[in-house]
């Protein structure tokens, strides 16, 4: 069977980078380097079974300050990808032994990740089939067919096998059917099957042990899910009805091959604070399992098959994008098998004031619009004037130089020094509108930024 190795994942680096540059401002370097690493995972699907197989992914360090983007690039790579991605902080990792999760659960992760994405996939596919079947099943409960009368003596013929019958049920049902397309039935109730998964919620944890085998009790319980009768509207059953038959039609098989087939080729796995487990051993204390870690992780980045309770998963051409600091540790401290596995490494740039005007205003996701979004919900009108947000990056940059360097983090607690006041006050401002320029910004912070120590708590 031909895996899912289309549209998706057919993107070239010049559109992977124009998709990125969306979100991301600046960090050409290391849009790139991602851009052509998931490029090449196409390009080695297109290639003859044979060379295939040997043509490993080149995995990718990104080096740089904190809050500069490097989480976000790889977010927003897998988001376009339709790839299987995960995050994980190998500084959570502990050696084989020892208290915290071990290794291998982050192939597990990936692959639950995986089976969410195809079985999406797969509902969005079935969904006008489902919906088809979902209509008959509601005709059939609005309009049950009789059961035939077992045939007592002396009786008359059943009528349902009377050809004008069926013809006059026939007709009522196509009669039905065009109300309920229009929208006529919508205020009946039906009475409807549904899985009683509403019932509250059950946290279930389970104990230690139990996840590295993979098995998880919450779908142990899971399977136990009884059904039970509920009256809803007919819209209601209509969707209710639609999921249950999309359910139905899913091969819930056919989904995990695909999910592990989709992890082994195209799965990402994002490596952060990989600095933070960088260094050989030597040292005493706490710090002596960081090159068992490494040395745990190694199986995984060179290609091994780890088991899973969907099956087994190779993990050879998994990509695997590292991210770091590297302030105290450099990359030339992780042992040289890891080194060898990470022959990319980018470094992201630091953030200034003119990166900061940029990020304030041309992501789609621009934090101006959030916040302008966020109040219009209480009716107040939100803009910024442009001497604002020079004003703003300027100010982000300034502190950044002189307290901590956080990066476009910055923005963030700026932002809300600035609007406290409208955020806590907005309800009772409905109407009205906010013009925010240059005076009000330095008005509303310069008293906060005046006090240096008040300014270390606040901004
Ligand atoms: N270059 C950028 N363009 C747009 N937004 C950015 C940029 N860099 C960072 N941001 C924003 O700043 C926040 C932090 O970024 P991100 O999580 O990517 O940091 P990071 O580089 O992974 O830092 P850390 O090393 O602390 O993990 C996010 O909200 C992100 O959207
Ligand atoms: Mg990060």
């Amino acid at each position: 069977m031909e895996i899912n190795n289309g549209e998706q994942f057919n993107l070239t680096p010049r559109s992977i980078v124009d998709e990125l540059d969306r979100y991301i401002i600046g960090q050409k370097k290391a849009k790139r380097a991602c851009a052509i690493a998931l490029r090449n995972r196409w390009r080695r699907q297109q290639v003859e079974p044979e060379l295939r197989d040997e043509i490993l992914p080149k995995n990718i360090i990104m080096i740089g300050p904190t809050g500069v983007g490097k989480t976000e690039i790889a977010r927003r790579l897998s988001r376009l990808a339709g790839a299987p991605f995960i995050k994980v902080e190998a500084s959570k990792f502990t050696e084989v032994g020892y208290v915290g999760r071990d290794v291998d659960s982050m192939i597990r992760d990936l692959v639950e990740m995986g089976i969410g994405i195809v079985k999406e996939e797969e509902s969005t596919r079935v969904q006008e089939k489902a919906r088809i079947s979902a209509e008959e099943k509601l005709l059939d409960i609005l309009f049950p067919t009789p059961v035939p009368a077992p045939a007592t003596p002396g009786t008359l013929p059943d009528a349902s096998n009377d050809p004008d019958a069926l013809e006059r049920r026939k007709t009522t049902r196509e009669k039905l059917r065009k109300m309920l397309k229009s929208g006529a039935l919508d205020d009946r109730t039906v009475e409807i099957e549904t899985s009683d998964n509403n019932q509250p919620f059950v946290e279930i944890f389970s104990p230690q042990g139990m996840e590295e085998m993979g098995i998880n009790l919450k779908d142990m319980f899971g399977g136990m899910s009884k059904t039970k009768k509920r009256k809803v509207t007919v819209p209601e059953a209509l969707e209710i009805l639609t999921s249950q038959e999309a359910g139905k039609l899913i091969d819930m098989d056919r989904v995990t091959k695909d999910a592990i087939n989709r992890v082994e080729n195209h799965g990402i796995v994002f490596l952060d604070e990989i600095d933070k487990i960088a260094g050989r051993e030597s040292a005493r204390g706490p710090d002596v399992s960081r090159e068992g870690v490494q040395r745990d992780l190694l199986p995984i980045i060179e290609g091994s098959t780890v088991m899973t309770k969907h099956g087994s998963v190779r993990t050879d051409h998994i990509l695997f994008i590292a991210a770091g600091a590297f302030h105290v540790a450099k990359p030339s401290d992780l042992i040289p098998e890891i080194q060898g596995r990470f022959p990319i490494r980018v470094e992201l740039d630091n953030l200034g004031e003119n990166e900061f005007y940029r990020i304030l205003t041309e992501p789609q996701n621009a934090l101006l619009r959030q916040y302008s979004a966020l109040l219009s919900t209480e009716g107040v009108i939100l803009e910024f004037d442009d001497s604002a947000v020079r004003k703003i990056a300027s100010i982000a940059a300034d502190l950044n130089r002189t307290h901590e360097n956080i990066g476009a983090r910055r923005l963030h607690t700026v932002m809300e020094a600035l609007l406290d006041e409208l955020s806590f006050t907005a309800p009772e401002r409905s109407g009205e509108r906010f013009i925010i320029d240059e005076a009000h910004v330095v008005n509303t912070l310069k008293p906060i930024l005046e006090k240096e120590d008040l300014s270390r708590y606040i901004l």
